[in-house]
């Protein structure tokens, strides 16, 4: 096991370019099983997470080549419907096989994701998604157990108690792709990466439309083909390595950037003080005061994404002031907060959100990442405190970002992987 080694104080400076969407690549990359063709998909980060989905697709018969960032899939030929237990707890993205398998094969078996570090996650409303559908569906020894003779068009609501699913919308629009009539989603989540998506399957020869707004319409083909297709830039990453301008009084360039897809996250930052300029190729973001207190209640997209808010958890525990950060979308989402306090963070937890009190500095530490946005925040945190900060259990870190500590290091960071 890997651990960081970080020496605070050095202000981030300088560009970096944004690598392209994990949660676009995963569901993507899943969605090549729809049809038997040849696919290129360019601009794929190298992560961990991608590297699991490609041996769940080996292990139901695709061949998948990395050639740095592109990736070239081939899914001519049988393929399996079984997706096991030892690759989908690794990472609960392995169900994106779900709706795909399902349409071409009317036969998968995905095992339960399990449980979770953030909430319970469940997938309730990918199954009842997929039933309107028409599909048989059935929880057996801990898989999902589905079958059919040929989808069926439908009219589905899919929210659920936290709001829209992001999960759920992809893989009920990528399954419909082949049902037979037509499938109106309503409540679908608005999120860049469904977009995205809709975008790949329409390349694919689907006939989707309004994707990126609530209501997402699709006239079921019955043939999709291969195609080329580049993903979207990773505005998680973009909004990670912002924050990490900001919490080190830094400057950087975003390259690549899309305002758009964080637009959330560059608000919050001008109102606790950083200057954002955002230019034709990318976005910069400027520190060079006190950073200022706010509130913070995550919400579906456009709204304040949840998986910025560790990150910003950490910022805030730095400002002059007071700050109340509400978690609405994953209940348990508070893992990184006693590690931050171990850092000298000054954070109370009451039920579901955080009073923030500012500290003027955070000191080094022995930590612990606990899940993939909670170890960024402790990086983050680690950059800005005075003395050396330890993060154990980056495995974590290397499931979302690639090469994290290679790119802050360019921008000046005091950073290094050591082996445990
Ligand atoms: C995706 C992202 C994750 C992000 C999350 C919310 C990927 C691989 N992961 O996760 O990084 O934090 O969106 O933006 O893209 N829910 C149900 N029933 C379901 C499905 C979800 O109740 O069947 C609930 C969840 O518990 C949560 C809310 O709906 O409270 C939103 O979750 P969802 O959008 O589905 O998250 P994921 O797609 O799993």
């Amino acid at each position: 096991m890997d651990k960081f080694l970080i020496e605070g104080g050095n202000s981030l400076k300088g560009e970096v370019k944004i690598k392209g969407s994990k949660n676009s690549a995963l569901p993507i990359l899943a969605a090549t099983l729809l049809c038997e063709d040849e696919f290129v998909i360019e601009n794929v980060p190298l992560l961990r997470d991608i590297f699991t989905m490609k041996k769940v697709l080996e292990i139901l018969g695709v061949s998948v080549f990395i050639e740095g960032d592109r990736v070239k899939v081939d899914t001519r030929g049988a393929v399996g419907y079984e997706a096991p237990y030892e690759l989908v707890k690794q990472m609960r993205a392995s169900y994106y096989v779900l709706g795909p398998l399902i349409a071409r094969l009317g036969r998968a078996m995905v095992s339960l994701p399990g449980g979770c570090a953030i909430g319970t996650r469940p997938i309730d409303l990918h199954i009842r998604g997929l039933k309107k559908l028409k599909a048989n569906i059935s929880i057996t020894h801990g898989y999902v157990d589905a079958y059919v003779t040929k989808l069926k068009g439908s009219h589905i609501f899919l929210e659920g108690p936290n709001g829209p699913s992001v999960g759920a919308t992809i893989n009920v629009m990528t399954a419909a792709t082949l049902a037979k009539g037509v499938t109106v989603i309503e409540g679908a989540a608005m999120e860049p990466e469904v977009e995205d998506v809709a975008n790949f399957l329409n390349k694919c020869g689907a006939k989707i439309e309004g994707q990126g707004t609530r209501r997402i319409e699709i006239k079921g083909v019955k043939k999709l083909h291969g195609c080329e297709y580049k993903i979207i830039p990773d505005r998680i990453e973009a909004g990670t390595l912002a924050v990490g301008a900001a919490i080190s009084r830094g400057e950087v360039f975003l390259k690549g950037a899309k305002k758009v897809h964080f637009e959330s996250s560059l608000n919050k930052l001008k109102e606790v003080g950083a200057d954002i300029i955002v230019e034709k190729d990318g976005v910069a973001v400027k520190m060079d005061r006190d950073i200022g207190s706010t509130d913070i209640e995550t919400a579906p997209f456009p709204g304040f994404p949840t998986d910025m808010q560790a990150q910003f958890t950490a910022l805030l525990s730095l400002s002059d002031g007071i700050s109340i950060v509400r978690e609405k979308i994953f209940e348990e989402r508070f893992m990184h907060v006693m590690e931050l306090v171990r850092m000298g963070a000054d954070i109370r937890r009451e039920g579901d959100y955080v009073v923030v009190k500012g500290v003027p500095y955070l000191y080094g530490a022995e930590v612990m990442a606990s899940d993939l946005r909670a170890s960024a925040a402790l990086v983050l945190a680690g950059l800005s405190a005075s003395g050396t900060t330890i993060v154990r259990r980056i495995y974590h870190i290397d499931r979302g970002y690639e090469n994290i500590e290679e790119r802050l290091r360019k921008l000046g960071a005091r950073i290094w992987r050591q082996e445990e």
